[in-house]
């Protein structure tokens, strides 16, 4: 694609925002990033260093660790998308454990934490050429962006999804905890003072409860062509 535009997806967690942005991104020739990982690897950061477990959380010292904190994504032409790395180590697998999953609504819910990504973030966007996914892209990332997508489905469609994906990558888990898990991720990321998800008033709303993967890209596609026509 020649035009370079921004695309943002926002939505609840487990919508599949991380395969369309890909996706996306992969036939736009666009950059994708995914913000959720960066969440995550700040969440790490703090279980490693015993900041955060299941009884405690020290946000203040967290705080004070924030610019000991590099995060950065390299691209794995393998894989076919950017992998996360915290202080020059992949950690790429380790973030997406269920146990990363039950603490990162805390750490996100901190301001310190969210203006350090948001600034990192708007920066890889300078240039245009991107697909960013998470839950304040259309809202406080790039509230210019000219595409906003924000997606939903039902919570056990949802959690569904999510169990199937980590049963494949052997993690012991059950149905009923992802399910709760999902449920109170999206209370906290509703709820939190500082950018809860909210929906862009100029946001394209995508349910894709009943959708497939190709449903879903090819509307999304649609909308981007229509988007670029305007430019
Ligand atoms: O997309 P994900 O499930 O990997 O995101 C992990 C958590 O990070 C999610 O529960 C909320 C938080 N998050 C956020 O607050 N803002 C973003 N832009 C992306 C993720």
């Amino acid at each position: 694609m020649d035009k370079k535009i921004t695309v943002a997806i926002d939505g609840f967690s487990s919508t599949g925002k991380s395969t369309l942005a890909n996706q996306l991104a992969n036939h736009l020739g666009f950059i994708y990033v995914d913000t959720g990982a960066m969440y995550r690897a700040v969440t790490y950061f703090a279980m490693q260093n015993g900041y955060i477990n299941a009884d405690s959380f020290d946000k203040q010292t967290l705080i004070n660790s924030l610019p000991n904190i590099k995060l950065q994504f390299k691209f794995n032409a393998d894989l076919g998308f950017a992998e996360m790395y915290l202080n020059d180590v992949n950690v790429e697998i380790e973030i997406r454990t269920i146990e990363v999953s039950s603490f990162v609504s805390k750490v996100a819910e901190v301001s310190e934490v969210r203006t350090k990504l948001v600034e990192q973030q708007k920066e890889m966007g300078k240039d245009k050429g991107i697909v960013m996914d998470g839950r304040d892209i259309g809202t406080v990332v790039f509230p210019d962006a000219d595409l906003k997508i924000f997606m939903t489905a039902s919570a056990t469609t949802r959690a569904q999804r999510r169990y199937d994906e980590l049963v494949a990558k052997v993690d012991t888990v059950t149905f009923e905890e992802v399910l709760a898990n999902v449920e109170e991720r999206d209370y906290i990321d509703t709820h939190r003072e500082d950018s809860p998800l909210v929906m862009a008033e100029d946001a394209i709303e995508i349910d894709n409860s009943h959708l497939n993967r190709e449903e879903q890209f090819k509307l999304v596609l649609e909308l981007v062509n229509e988007i670029t026509k305007t430019i």
